[in-house]
């Protein structure tokens, strides 16, 4: 399978959001990934429903979520409605994980289930034929612009492992520190969604950019 692209817009310039957006409609991006921080789970703030809202009416692709957050249960209906079509809980957050997962199934979206860096995979085995996707932190969630952590190379390829095993349909996607040298090594480990920011719309052209990572 060929793999995906997904830009963060963490790092896109708010000042002209909807320009963002367009720019990522144009280009051979496959989802917009959108972080979620509630100050609390992570230490900072993004942004909330009334923006992903705002993007969903611009966008034409698929709004891929990321609730860095606790209590996600509360937010899976407000995030349905505003418009996102994937929906990523972390791992840490979620006490009761299964029921999460079958809520986010139940409001039409495809579900994902977050780990943090020093959260290791086998924890996923039981709910794994559960979910749509894997999403895998390569830096410490809360920032953009961080240095990758080289570990997760290798967890990526026991998550491959542990998926062709449990569940081959779902899918792996990585978040943190991700670029046209870091991709490259985590599509051969296995990865098949690449989240990017930094690396996409700090570059001179980002539409560019996003067709490099594409064509890895
Ligand atoms: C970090 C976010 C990432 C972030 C990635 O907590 O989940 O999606 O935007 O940014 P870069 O690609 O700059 O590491
Ligand atoms: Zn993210």
């Amino acid at each position: 399978m060929k793999h995906m692209v997904a830009p963060s817009l963490l790092a896109a310039d708010f000042n002209h959001l909807g320009a963002e957006v367009e720019m990522i409609n144009r280009s051979e991006a496959d989802w917009i990934h959108c972080d979620i921080m509630d100050g609390v789970f992570v230490p900072n703030l993004s942004f909330g429903l009334p923006i992903v809202e705002h993007v969903a009416r611009v966008a034409t692709k698929p709004l891929d979520v990321h609730l860095m957050i606790v209590h996600p249960d509360q937010y899976i209906q407000p995030f349905a409605r505003a418009g996102a079509s994937h929906l990523t809980v972390h791992w840490e957050a979620c006490p009761h994980l299964h029921r999460t997962i079958a809520h986010i199934r139940e409001e039409g979206m495809k579900a994902g289930v977050c780990l943090n860096p020093h959260t290791p995979v086998h924890l996923l085995e039981e709910i794994l034929p559960d979910l749509d996707l894997v999403l895998i932190m390569s830096v410490n969630p809360g920032f953009g612009g961080q240095t990758f952590i080289e570990t997760s190379l290798d967890k990526v390829k026991r998550l491959r492992e542990l998926i062709d095993r449990r569940n081959p349909e779902c899918l792996i996607e990585v978040d943190g520190g991700v670029n046209a040298v870091t991709g490259q090594r985590l599509r051969a480990a296995g990865a098949d969604v690449l989240v990017a920011g930094s690396a996409l719309f700090g570059a001179t052209d980002p539409e560019a950019a996003i067709r490099q990572l594409k064509n890895l």
